[in-house]
């Protein structure tokens, strides 16, 4: 069997189970609330999966939840059969600031994951491959203030990719590119998603993306956060925009935003 390179390796994601799952916090005034209420999740292993709902909702609690950087106040999540206790490396998280590091080069930037696990040596081949992958070959050494902001998210997808996450935990992170350049990197993320089939689960406020990019489609709702709906798009890919189907969908999700008490911006 010939082995094919790292970067364009079919790698396997996980399956995701959030079972019951309740996050309490102390508000400014001291009282306690409810940030997430009760939310069960099943994610297959290779799924890509949107979280939608009003600001507040909890979405961004869920997925620190789910990268083990907070702990729920009940319920459990695992995954695969390992439960999550802790952050790890197999559950990688892009935001929408790339968070890059400025005084390191795009390479530099995609191999610190290896260099912080002390791997770099036996890995030294995966930075290129995963430049590569995300199509910023000419750019390896270029420092980021340099880049686009569609250059920089690829860089901080790359950095996340290097990890071979079992899962990707997106939070927004196409939330501060332009038009154009977003539904090139919705593009770019589902290729990126389709060569390495890795479980995916993207927050986003932007119900087009949303319906453009996932499997399923989690509606939340706010005080309590919880899920209120989840959604099958059932849409052949590679998916039209503005084809009936897709619009159907789009306004059948707006009224149920609309039902669930929120806006979605
Ligand atoms: N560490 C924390 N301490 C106290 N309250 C918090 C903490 N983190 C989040 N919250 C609160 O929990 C609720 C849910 O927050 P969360 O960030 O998950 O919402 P979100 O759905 O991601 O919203 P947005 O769309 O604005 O990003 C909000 O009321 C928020 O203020
Ligand atoms: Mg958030």
């Amino acid at each position: 069997m010939v082995t094919a390179p790292a970067a364009n390796a079919a790698a396997e994601g996980s399956s995701l189970r959030v079972r019951d799952v309740s996050k309490r916090f102390v508000s400014p005034d001291g009282a306690e609330f409810l940030a997430l209420k009760s939310a069960s999740l099943e994610v297959g292993a290779g799924e890509l999966v949107s979280l939608i709902g009003p600001s507040g909702c909890g979405k961004s609690t869920l997925l620190r939840l789910i990268a083990g950087l907070d702990t729920p106040s009940a319920g459990e999540l695992y995954v695969g059969t390992e439960r999550i206790i802790s952050p790890s490396a197999s559950r990688g998280l892009v935001f929408q600031d790339p968070n890059l590091f400025p005084w390191l080069t795009v390479r530099r930037n995609v191999q610190a994951g290896l260099v912080a696990r002390g791997v770099l040596h036996e890995k030294h081949h995966e930075p290129d491959e995963f430049i590569r992958l995300v199509g910023l070959e000419s750019f390896a050494n270029t420092f980021p203030h340099h880049l686009s902001g569609g250059m920089a998210q690829r860089v901080a997808l790359a950095r996340a990719l290097i990890n071979h996450p079992k899962i990707l935990l997106l939070d927004e992170p196409l939330g501060a590119l332009d038009a154009f350049t977003r539904m090139r990197m919705q593009d770019e993320v589902l290729r990126l998603w389709q060569t390495r089939r890795t479980t995916m689960l993207l927050v986003t406020h932007d119900i087009d993306e949303a319906i453009y990019m996932s499997d399923r489609i989690v509606i939340m709702s706010p005080r309590p956060g919880r899920i209120e709906r989840i959604i099958e798009v059932g849409i052949e890919r590679p998916r039209e925009r503005s084809s009936a189907e897709f619009l159907k969908l789009r306004g059948g999700i707006l009224d149920m935003l609309h039902f669930a008490g929120g806006e979605t911006a």
